[in-house]
């Protein structure tokens, strides 16, 4: 068995080796080469002492050295080279409280997180499995190296990264690590919003988004995102769906390319569902306002889980749009309208959000939707190709243009703009600059 790794990481080893040290590729990348996928990063560990690395080589950068790891720097590229460690008790879940340097790889090993983590590897050793991990590899299994519950306990985020790599590499995750997972989902209570949303976002951008449901399984999802745990008791029953709210959402979540934006869309476009839930004398599941209100809480799950100002805008917008409806006959200017409201920008994104929300409902009421977004995607087109106005800054006069005109300055310009822009979403033809300027005067005068 023979790892290829890039010349920088190999010449890494070397160098570390000829100075009488041991050097290992570990963790992640070993994993991911074991099984043909692209490692993200090359990982080095080493008994050397982050001083002892930092003497080796021209190029370094001290990143975390009191906790061992030093950024060797080849061809412009950043490799982490990590001491052996064994990590003190964990103080809050998170951090280690203090960190210990050991001459030995196997202590080292002994405290990641999972078996199929727990490879290291040189050309000169081979592979050093200690715990089977090459086994559970073959298997598609992910299991606690050692004791689920210390492991769980040193660090409550590795409960969320084991459905996390179940999720990305199509595994399942181990009995005894299943019950230890459930037993001790509570102390997730003590992981920071910005480790609880890195690992939800891989998850939900992984081959295998609808496993966020294994969380609601584990009771984990209940201590950082329990709208989720609503939404897996909320039936629908109607004519347009065929499961409950939570596999509903994971379906379309499926149905949608693995885009961050797109992806936290779907999972967050029903989510006020439970919340505005009736039934009406037939037995039927009614969701009125539904879009406005699922938009409304996705923007409070968005700021409690730390997310940046741009994505919260984003998902906001296309959350609140995404049950719109422009029936059988959609037109160009009813297009306009809509890119005009949800943004040129978003308006593409829209169209993906409605077709993955609709390959997720019942079978026999896709068929319609399928149509009137195909004519929109046609007509869409057409006004992309023409250039059609849809926002202010696409018309063919600006705010210095009114005022050169001899408007005064005020907020009266940007009510005068966008007046112009909803004749022109009306009809194209008048977006010249004359009739805008003459029109442009005329308005002036209403107005004030
Ligand atoms: N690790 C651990 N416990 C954690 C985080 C990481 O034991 N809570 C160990 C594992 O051995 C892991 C290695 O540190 O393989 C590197 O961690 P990280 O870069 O977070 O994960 P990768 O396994 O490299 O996977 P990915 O890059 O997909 O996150």
């Amino acid at each position: 068995m023979r790892i290829d790794m890039p010349k920088a990481v190999s010449g890494i080893l070397k160098t570390l080796q000829r100075a009488g040290y041991e050097a290992y590729i570990v963790g992640g990348c070993v994993r991911d080469a074991l099984l043909r996928r692209e490692p993200s990063d090359w990982d080095i560990t080493t008994d050397a002492t982050p001083g002892q690395v930092q003497a080796l080589f021209p190029k370094t950068i001290p990143t975390g050295i009191q906790h061992g790891t030093v950024t060797v720097r080849r061809q412009g590229v950043s490799y982490e080279v990590t001491t052996y460690r064994v990590d003190g008790v964990y103080e809050d879940a998170r951090h280690p409280k203090d960190v210990t340097f050991t001459a030995d790889l196997s202590e080292d090993l002994r405290r990641r997180d999972f078996t199929i983590n727990a490879l290291a590897y040189n050309e000169k050793q081979g592979l050093i499995d200690l715990f089977e991990g090459e086994k559970d590899l073959k298997e598609g299994i992910v299991r606690c190296v050692g004791d689920a519950r210390e492991r769980f306990t040193e660090d409550a985020l590795r409960i969320l990264r084991a459905y996390r790599f179940a999720a990305q590499l199509s595994f399942r995750v181990e009995d005894e690590t299943h019950a230890a997972a459930c037993e001790m989902s509570g102390r997730l209570v003590m992981i920071s919003a910005e480790r609880i949303r890195g690992e939800l976002m891989k998850m939900i951008c992984s081959a295998h988004p609808e496993r966020i449901i294994d969380l609601y399984e584990a009771g984990a999802t209940a201590h950082f995102f329990p709208e989720w745990d609503l939404c897996m008791n909320t039936p629908q029953t109607n004519p347009y769906h065929c499961y409950d709210v939570g596999k509903h959402i994971a379906e379309s979540m499926r149905a949608i390319r693995p885009d961050p934006v797109l992806r936290l869309t779907m999972l967050l476009h029903d989510i006020a569902k439970p919340q505005t839930r009736s039934v009406d004398a037939d037995g039927t599941d009614h969701f009125y306002n539904h879009p406005e209100k699922s938009a409304d809480m996705a923007r409070e799950i968005m700021k409690r889980l730390k997310y940046d100002n741009a994505t919260i805008r984003r998902v906001t917008n296309l959350v609140r749009h995404h049950d719109m409806h422009l029936g059988r006959t959609p037109t160009k200017r009813m297009i306009r309208r809509m890119m005009h409201e949800v943004g040129r920008e978003d308006f593409p994104l829209l169209l993906e959000v409605i077709e993955a929300d609709n390959a997720a409902k019942a079978p026999s009421c896709r068929a319609e939707k399928e149509e009137e977004l195909a004519r929109i995607r046609l007509l869409h087109a057409e006004i992309e190709e023409a250039k059609d106005a849809v926002e202010t800054r696409d018309l063919a006069i600006t705010g210095n243009d009114l005022i050169a005109s001899g408007i005064a300055p005020g907020a009266v310009i940007g009510r005068i703009l966008e007046t112009l822009l909803e004749e022109v979403i009306e009809d194209p033809s008048r977006n010249k600059k004359e009739y805008l300027s003459e029109e442009g005067k005329r308005l002036y005068e209403v107005y004030v």
